[in-house]
């Protein structure tokens, strides 16, 4: 098995491929879709980070391909679509810099409750400004979290710890963690919180969730905190609720329009506004998120490759397996079309070949079935499956 690592990914990954038996190729940067193409030939496996992208055209030409790891959250750069249609798995790392945003967020609710941006300036240009006034501890605050997944209730959780009284609003339904309490609507939670901190996904309905209305209802001298997507908050309405004092002050991590490059000039509507802290999209940015990365995202390949689990896979039906001792597992990954699993079994029964175990789970166009048969085989029915129509892709695992 070869596996292509692009992107600077975290040592730690390369070591673990290795220590497993791979054989592994590093480039430091991502590649174009030319040079990944002649860079994926004779390779199952490739560990991307944001900048590379896998098209259509790219899994056309790498054959042998048979998962991408995506090292990070996000999967934009990856046509999911086509990589399912090509019998492709993909998997990212959805929790490794949980952590690293909510320490983010506390240690941003602390420092707009103490103006300490604003008087760090002010000190910067040589002014002394000692006073108590409009300062606050974050004890007893009622802080609002919208999107209570994972970010949204580790959140709660230390903010709890800090004596914060915890309220949440989510359209799913959430167990409460600690003695947080769960808000019937956004505007509920809106009017009644001190600090409002947002950690919705992205799905298209999110767009200017928080708009020119959701600020009117939010008490006045509330502090606002958006470190999940840009496009959630309209930042020109919250630009004018800060300078119109509604809004006593706000953490921003993500925006509408960020550059694609990391050294770049840039300008948003929120500069220079009174107690704003303005960070560029670093919430999940430490150096122990990308250790985490490293190590998640290499064990689920991993478990993919040799034992055909897609635990955590973003387009394959989740399956989690357990180990094969004694016997074949057959992978049969295929469209999702009526008929496919009797025409499976069929085989099986006329070559007198016994199942010992067998799994399927379907996920939108695609069909996972995993069967375990004894060693003593007839080689030939390998042939057989792979004829069936609607076959993406069959692998036979020791
Ligand atoms: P998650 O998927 O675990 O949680 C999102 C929660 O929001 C879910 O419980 C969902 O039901 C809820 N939700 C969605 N729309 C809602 C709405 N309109 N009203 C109320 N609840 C709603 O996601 P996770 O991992 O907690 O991430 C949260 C956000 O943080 C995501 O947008 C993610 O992209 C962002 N993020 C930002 C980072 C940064 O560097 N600033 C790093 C990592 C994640």
């Amino acid at each position: 098995m070869k596996i292509l690592l692009l992107e600077n990914i975290h040592e730690n990954a390369e070591e673990f491929f290795k220590n497993e038996g791979y054989a592994v190729e590093t480039h430091s940067s991502s590649l174009e879709e030319e040079e990944l193409i002649k860079n994926l030939q004779d390779v199952q496996v490739v560990g991307i980070r944001s900048k590379t992208d896998i098209t259509e055209n790219v899994l056309e030409n790498a054959p042998d391909l048979l998962a991408v790891g995506a090292f990070c959250i996000g999967t934009n750069q990856i046509d999911l679509e086509a990589c399912s249609k090509a019998g492709v798995a993909v998997f990212n790392a959805p929790y490794s810099n949980t952590r690293s945003v909510v320490e983010l967020t506390v240690s941003n609710i602390i420092a707009l409750l103490r103006k300490v941006f604003d008087r760090s300036k002010l000190m910067h240009n040589g002014r002394w400004e000692k006073s108590a006034k409009d300062s606050f501890e974050v004890r007893g605050k009622k802080l609002g979290i919208i999107g209570y997944g994972n970010i949204g209730s580790q959140l709660s959780v230390l903010a709890e710890a800090l004596g914060m009284k915890v309220y949440f609003y989510d359209i799913d339904d959430k167990l409460p963690l600690g003695n947080a309490q769960k808000c019937s609507s956004m505007q509920n939670l809106l009017e009644i919180s001190d600090i409002v901190s947002v950690h919705v996904d992205g799905r298209e309905s999110n767009h200017n969730l928080i708009d020119e209305d959701e600020f009117e209802q939010m008490k006045d001298g509330a502090i606002f905190i958006n470190a999940s997507r840009g496009f959630v908050v309209n930042i020109k309405a919250l630009a004018k609720h800060l300078k119109s004092g509604k809004l006593k002050g706000a953490a921003i991590d993500v925006y509408p329009e960020e550059p694609k490059v990391k050294h770049t000039d840039y300008r948003t509507v929120l500069q220079n506004l009174p107690n704003t802290i303005l960070t560029p999209h670093i919430g999940g940015s430490t150096e122990e998120a990308q250790r985490n990365i490293a190590d998640f995202v290499p064990t689920k390949l991993n478990d993919f490759i040799k034992m055909g689990s897609t635990v955590s896979s973003v387009n394959f039906p989740n399956l989690q397996l357990p180990q094969i001792n004694d016997e074949h597992r057959i992978v049969h990954v295929h469209e999702n079309i009526p008929g496919i699993m009797g025409k499976l079994n069929n085989i099986f029964a006329s070559n007198n070949i016994n199942i010992e175990r067998q799994f399927l789970k379907t996920r939108r166009s695609l069909g996972y079935v995993i069967t375990d048969i004894k060693k003593e085989y007839n080689a030939e029915i390998l042939d057989e499956v792979k004829n069936i129509k609607g076959t993406i892709r069959v692998r036979l695992l020791y």
